[in-house]
């Protein structure tokens, strides 16, 4: 059937466009179980009208695999919020389309891969060590925060070259800032989120044309002298204006996504003794270290029950919530029609708790992903916490590796206990993390012998 025909012999979705000129946006960035209500009511497929576009909103395996498989000509990456797509710049590879984003991607990926990804190990293990020994100081901490703080310390080094101290501190300042103004209203006052995020962009952009200055003139190990140095088939490297938006991207990539995600594993296993007892013991079967002995890529591969956990962790608390799309092709889903200039979404969290895939899926049972049981694997597109397809994520082995560098040392070293009195509800913006920021005591543990 001809695709202007689909609009005629098919209904649009069900759902409510909500208010005028606001839509039902309050509501998608307030309510945590947004997507979770309407999907009860509609189905698998609904409308709404978020972040000022008419938008239709997809769940399971089956929408992900239209999405990000058998009609990704459909869609384009268009879809991301107008504060996300001005606050990433366009050259971002995440909105990024067709052959653009297909030399883009090659370009990019030896910068956080193989070898490359091997000389950041190190880089990774002190600063996570150093930040553990910082906090078994404190009478108490908030986890969120100084998790952030390190990932990001992590981040700047390995990816712009940022040198503890001062100079951190304020890219750290502005990067929290530029992350406020990601998934909000796109008003650009001084004091609104947005329009302080666009000020921090400016700044951090700054920081980064330095970097790249210095690196002229003495190239380094770090991935922005990799992507300065990057040539396609054709000898072409990336521009000026590319490296700089990739490479403030990754930057966010990195920080948001990996702290959200540390601490909801952080988290889950504080309220889940017996998963951290059998995490624990892996760690010491795998090999008893001092606290300054140095992990391999080849130990981190040997930490099969953490990578379970890992899993649960990301299908529990999605660090990102869904993917953002901009139809360009009308399409059918489930016998309703999607006119062109819509934006579509795909719902990693309306996934992760489909019964129809994952066992009781609200209890936390990192055993779901052992090899004799391994749930995700009934469908394709199940677990879905770092995209999937041709536009999974490019950062998936480097935020694996930091967050397994991270969780071994924690594992082997030190105990954590939850303080009482806080609320550990989930707030999903920008990136899944407990209300309080997760306040615990850490505690470290007698050397084994
Ligand atoms: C726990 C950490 C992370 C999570 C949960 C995460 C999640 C995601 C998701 C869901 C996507 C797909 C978005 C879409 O469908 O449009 C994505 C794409 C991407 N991520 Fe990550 N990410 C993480 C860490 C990182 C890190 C550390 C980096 C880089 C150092 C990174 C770089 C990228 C890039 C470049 C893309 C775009 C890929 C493309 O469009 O071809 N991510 N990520």
């Amino acid at each position: 059937m001809k695709t202007e025909n689909l609009l005629d012999s098919h209904p649009l979705p069900p759902g409510s466009f909500g208010l005028p000129w606001l839509g039902e946006t309050l509501s998608f960035l307030r309510q945590p179980n947004f997507i979770d209500q309407r999907s009860q009511r509609y189905g698998s497929i609904f409308k709404t009208n978020i972040l000022g576009q008419p938008t239709v909103i997809m769940l399971g395996p089956e929408a992900n695999h239209f999405i990000l498989s058998s009609h990704v000509d459909c869609f384009s990456q268009e879809g991301w919020p107008d504060t996300f797509k001005s606050l990433l710049g366009r050259k971002a590879l995440v909105l990024q389309d067709g052959e653009e984003h297909r030399r883009n991607r090659k370009l990019i990926r030896p910068t956080l891969h193989g070898s490359a990804l091997a000389g950041y190990l190190t880089t990774m293990e002190q600063v996570s060590l150093a930040y553990l020994k910082q906090w078994e100081r404190l009478e108490s901490l908030t986890w969120f925060s100084e998790l952030r703080r390190m990932t990001f310390e992590i981040a700047s080094i390995l990816l712009v070259g940022g040198k503890p101290g001062e100079d951190n501190d304020h890219l750290f300042k502005w990067f929290c800032e530029l992350s406020q103004g990601l998934f909000t209203l796109p008003i650009h006052w001084r004091w609104t989120p947005f329009g302080k995020a666009i000020h921090a962009r400016k700044q951090i952009l700054i920081y980064i044309e330095q970097a790249m200055l210095q690196r002229q003139k003495t190239p380094t190990q770090d991935v922005l002298s990799l992507l300065m140095q990057a040539k396609d088939e054709t000898g072409q490297g990336l521009s000026q204006e590319e490296i700089k938006s990739q490479a403030l991207a990754l930057l966010i990539g990195t920080n948001s996504n990996t702290a959200s995600m540390l601490v909801c594993f952080c988290m889950a296993l504080a309220q889940h003794p017996e998963v951290l007892h059998i995490a624990r013991t892996e760690q010491h079967q795998i090999e008893q270290t001092s606290i300054d002995a140095s992990l391999s890529l080849e130990q981190l591969k040997q930490m099969i029950y953490l990578n379970q956990v890992l899993q649960e962790v990301e299908r529990c608390y999605p660090p990102v919530g869904a993917g953002f799309r901009r139809v360009i092709k009308p399409f059918v889903f489930n016998g309703y029609a999607v006119p062109s200039g819509w934006n579509a979404m795909y719902s990693i969290i309306g996934t992760h708790t489909d019964s129809r895939i994952y066992v009781e899926p609200t209890r936390f049972d990192p055993d779901r992903f052992s090899a004799d049981r391994a749930e995700h694997k009934k469908m394709d597109f199940s677990l879905v916490g770092f995209g999937g397809g041709t536009r999974n994520c490019l950062g998936f082995a480097f935020a694996q590796t930091l967050i397994k560098t991270f969780a071994a040392n924690l594992l082997r070293h030190y105990d954590w206990e939850l303080l009482p009195g806080q609320t550990l509800t989930l707030n999903r913006i920008p990136t899944a993390h407990p209300r309080s920021g997760l306040q615990v005591k850490l505690k470290k543990l007698e050397a084994v012998t």
